[in-house]
């Protein structure tokens, strides 16, 4: 079985400030994030920056456009060295199929695939009011299916949903749970979060974590504290679905 690595969400508005956080997180931090905001502001500088440092990059740009566009902005995104790269779910199969084609272009390059089911700051009433009536769960279930039916290499999904992933789908797939909290943590605009224990022990392989560390008095403690959480559930035997 897989060992669940932590991805530290790299949230900042520009390079010096993820430098600045960087420096004080533990070496062994071997994921990060590059999401919306660090690479809108600086681009691919920002992957260059953990390249250099020789860090996987989980480039989070939910890309949700025509099969086109998505296809290329995904050759684009190849090009500068990201080894996962999010795409929405909710952009359909032609959609999905375009980014895991593009990305197979890159041969060896390649960066794998994330389809994000539903996001863990939506609540049933949220997805209500944008006229998807379906249970969470099972919206995510469905999308899920989508995603890996057009060859998409993993899941971004809450904990509450991983458990009835693995089971449905297996452990052939690579499971992404953000919306994690250590207990006592501050939600934020989270609204479905575990414990790193409980998303471990519900099958996920990456955990994203990004305000209970950089918000955190200090972040160096914060990590090393999740990092052990970690390692405590890994050396126990994952529950197998
Ligand atoms: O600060 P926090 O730990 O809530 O950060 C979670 C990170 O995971 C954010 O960068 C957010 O964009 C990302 N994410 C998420 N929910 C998803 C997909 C990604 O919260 N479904």
């Amino acid at each position: 079985m897989r060992k669940t690595e932590l991805i530290v969400a790299l949230d900042r508005p520009s390079c010096r400030e993820a430098i600045s956080i960087l420096a004080q997180l533990p070496l062994q931090i071997q994921w990060f994030k590059i999401g919306l905001e660090l690479f809108t502001a600086e681009g691919p500088a920002a992957l260059a920056l953990l390249k250099e440092k020789q860090k996987n990059v989980f480039l989070d740009l939910k890309l949700h456009d025509i099969p086109n566009t998505v296809a290329r902005a995904v050759r684009s995104a190849a090009s500068h060295g990201a080894s996962l790269l999010t795409a929405h779910t909710l952009g359909g199969e032609s959609m999905l199929k375009a980014a895991v084609n593009a990305a197979g272009e890159m041969g060896t390059k390649a960066p794998k695939i994330i389809g994000v089911t539903i996001l863990t700051s939506h609540s049933q009433a949220d997805i209500n009011s944008i006229g998807i009536r379906e249970k969470i769960s099972d919206q995510v279930l469905r999308l899920a299916e989508l995603a890996l039916k057009s060859g998409a290499a993993g899941l971004v999904a809450s904990v509450n949903e991983a458990q009835r992933l693995r089971q449905k789908f297996g452990h052939d797939f690579i499971l992404v749970t953000p919306g994690i909290r250590p207990a006592g943590a501050e939600i934020g605009d989270q609204k479905r979060v575990a414990t790193p224990g409980t998303a471990i022990k519900a099958g996920a392989d990456f955990l994203v974590v990004g305000r209970p560390i950089l918000e955190a008095k200090d972040p160096s403690a914060a990590a090393a504290a999740i990092l052990e959480e970690i390692r405590i559930q890994n050396s126990e035997s994952k529950i197998n679905f």
